[in-house]
């Protein structure tokens, strides 16, 4: 049985500088096309789905009005037996919170939200190109703490051009202190096809290594000295709070996706959506392959992803998944620990997971 339901939602309020993301600018005059799509896709995935996580990501899934959010999550608990939900996130941007939405989401099920606040820093704020000031982020979280959002996570982004160590430290400290239950922080990363990519290539901005391994150091100790286990490279949480939709996905479960761009894992077979909003719901209404990637998981493939993405978490991985003289040489450096028979980063090996992983895949 599936336990894990992802749903992509591909609009947003306006598309930052930064986004890889597969998502548009908002078009009413799509949407409702879209959400069709969305419930005929989720009557083919719901045989042998029983899930226990949902996750509306994006994009911003709140870019969605209080009736089409209704009207989708509405029609997927008629398809999909939603009896077994334990936990059932949905991505929010600031700018798109009210009291309506956040009671309404409430009464359709939703118990945890994830909103991407990036830093509290009106400048900061400016050069990512959001759309929301740090103001309004915190009224945004004081309005879903009212309505009674039992479980909310904040998203923060370090390595910004022009952030300092001090406003770092500061984003740290104001988080924390609003109390969320869980508190990712992500290296800006300077990802193709995106503004900052180019800017990047023109010499106008760009990551600097030994600022972005200070700046997560800082957030390791800032998070966990505030009772924020640091449980996956970019997350933390406080005791119990983890994310057991990541959890899922880092560990390997089969999960189903809906909407453009999303994968999908079931049976042995990897495959995406077409990442194209109007070629999406035409395919999918009119019964035509949605896919644009299919891949058979195979035993390689299978302990590559392990690799990458559990590696990345406390759990760690099995240590049958790394020849022994690759294991000898990351304990000799440092970098990994070995414990009842699993293999985890150690503090320094965290600074450099990625290169670990690429160089054990
Ligand atoms: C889908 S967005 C979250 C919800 C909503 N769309 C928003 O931005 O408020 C997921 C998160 O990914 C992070 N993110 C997106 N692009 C990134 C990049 N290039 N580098 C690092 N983090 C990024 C941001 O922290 C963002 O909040
Ligand atoms: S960061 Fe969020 S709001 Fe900005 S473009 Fe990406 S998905 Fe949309």
């Amino acid at each position: 049985m599936v336990q894990h339901l992802y749903v992509h939602i591909p609009f947003c309020p306006k598309v930052c500088p930064y986004c890889s993301f597969y998502k548009e600018a908002t078009d009413r005059n799509k949407t409702q096309a879209f959400l069709d799509a969305v419930l005929r896709e989720a009557e083919f995935e719901a045989q042998g789905l029983r899930p226990r996580t949902v996750f509306f990501g994006g994009g911003t899934p709140t870019a969605l009005s209080t009736p089409q959010l209704k009207f989708l999550i509405g029609g997927l608990r008629e398809r999909i037996d939603f009896s077994a939900v334990e936990e059932f996130t949905i991505e929010m941007n600031p700018a798109t919170v009210s009291h309506e939405k956040a009671e309404s989401l409430l009464a359709l099920g939703v118990n945890r939200v994830s909103m991407g606040v990036q830093s509290w820093d009106e400048e900061l704020l400016k050069t990512l190109g959001r759309v929301h000031s740090g103001a309004q982020a915190v009224r945004s979280y004081a309005i879903l703490r009212e309505a009674g959002v039992p479980n909310v996570n904040l998203d923060l982004m370090f390595g910004v051009p022009g952030q300092t160590r001090r406003q770092w430290i500061e984003s740290l400290r104001r988080t924390v202190d609003l109390g969320p239950d869980h508190i990712s922080a992500y290296c800006l990363t300077y990802e193709e096809d995106t503004e900052f990519f180019e800017r990047f290539q023109r010499g106008e901005m760009g990551p600097q290594e030994d600022r972005d391994s200070d700046f997560f150091e800082v957030a390791m100790n800032e998070l966990e000295a505030a009772g924020y286990p640091q449980y996956e490279i970019s997350n933390y949480a406080r005791p119990g709070r983890e994310c057991l939709h990541n959890l899922g996905y880092w560990r390997g479960s089969d999960y189903a996706g809906l909407g453009p761009s999303a994968f999908s894992t079931r049976s042995g077979w990897r495959r995406r959506n077409v990442a194209d909003t109007a070629d999406y719901t035409r395919r999918v209404l009119s019964d035509e392959d949605r896919f644009d990637f299919v891949e058979r998981i195979d035993d390689d493939s299978r302990r590559a992803e392990r690799i990458a993405f559990s590696l990345r978490t406390t759990d760690g991985v099995p240590e049958t998944f790394i020849p022994e003289n690759q294991a000898a040489a990351l304990v000799l450096h440092g970098l990994v620990t070995k414990k009842n028979g699993r293999v985890f980063l150690t503090r320094e090996g965290r600074l450099v997971a990625d290169e670990i992983a690429a160089e054990l895949i």
